[in-house]
């Protein structure tokens, strides 16, 4: 699958692999197929939940799953990527930061919107018109704010940004941060989109 194909489908799926691009000067980032065990495709229409192991996803990486039609963006999140999301919400740009909108369960309302801040578990669609937005984990990047930028998602649609927890930008068309789906986890490498206990 090449990268381009995520911002240009609406609700496309990339299912399995996720790639990363940088406007200028592509930043490639392998990511590797990590294995899941779904339910049948009828199954998935209906709302199963999905496994997921996430041990072989590398720190800065992303994989795509889905669930219930929709792409499920899974990061693992390096220490400076979480140290990033302390500097984005000190300099006062997200429009949600605290995550107040009921947007996310509640184990999920805190600063990086996670069960475990390691892994950021989103739905890939953008809470504007529902684009899926693209990775853009490349700290700096010119088009995307420099300096400023920490890393995050950019729906090309409209310019929607948002942080690596899925947090909104100010000034931007995307009303909501991006949606946690409910979702636990059954060991430690194998999480379960779609289901929570009820918590
Ligand atoms: S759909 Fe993402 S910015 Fe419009």
């Amino acid at each position: 699958m090449t990268n381009d194909v995520v911002n240009k489908s609406r609700r496309s799926l990339l299912i399995g692999a996720t790639t990363v691009v940088g406007a200028v000067g592509a930043v490639g980032i392998a990511v590797p197929f990590v294995g899941s065990w779904n339910p049948s495709a009828k199954a998935k229409a209906a709302g199963a939940s999905v496994k997921v192991n996430i041990s072989k996803i590398e720190p800065g990486q992303m994989i795509t799953e889905e669930w219930r039609g929709k792409p499920v963006y899974i990061v693992r999140r390096t220490q400076a990527a979480l140290d990033g999301l302390k500097k984005i919400e000190a300099s006062e740009t997200l429009r949600d930061p605290a995550s107040e909108s009921l947007q996310q369960p509640t184990y999920a309302k805190n600063h990086t919107r996670a069960i475990k801040d390691e892994f950021a578990i989103l739905l890939g669609v953008c809470t504007h018109l529902g684009c899926a937005p693209t990775f853009r984990p490349d700290v700096g990047a010119a088009d995307l704010g420099g300096d400023k930028w920490q890393g995050g998602f950019f729906c090309a649609c409209h310019g929607s940004k948002y942080d690596l927890a899925g947090r909104v930008y100010k000034g931007v068309p995307a009303p909501l941060n991006l949606e946690v789906p409910k979702h636990m986890y059954e060991s430690d490498n194998i999480v379960i989109i779609g289901e929570d206990q009820g918590a």
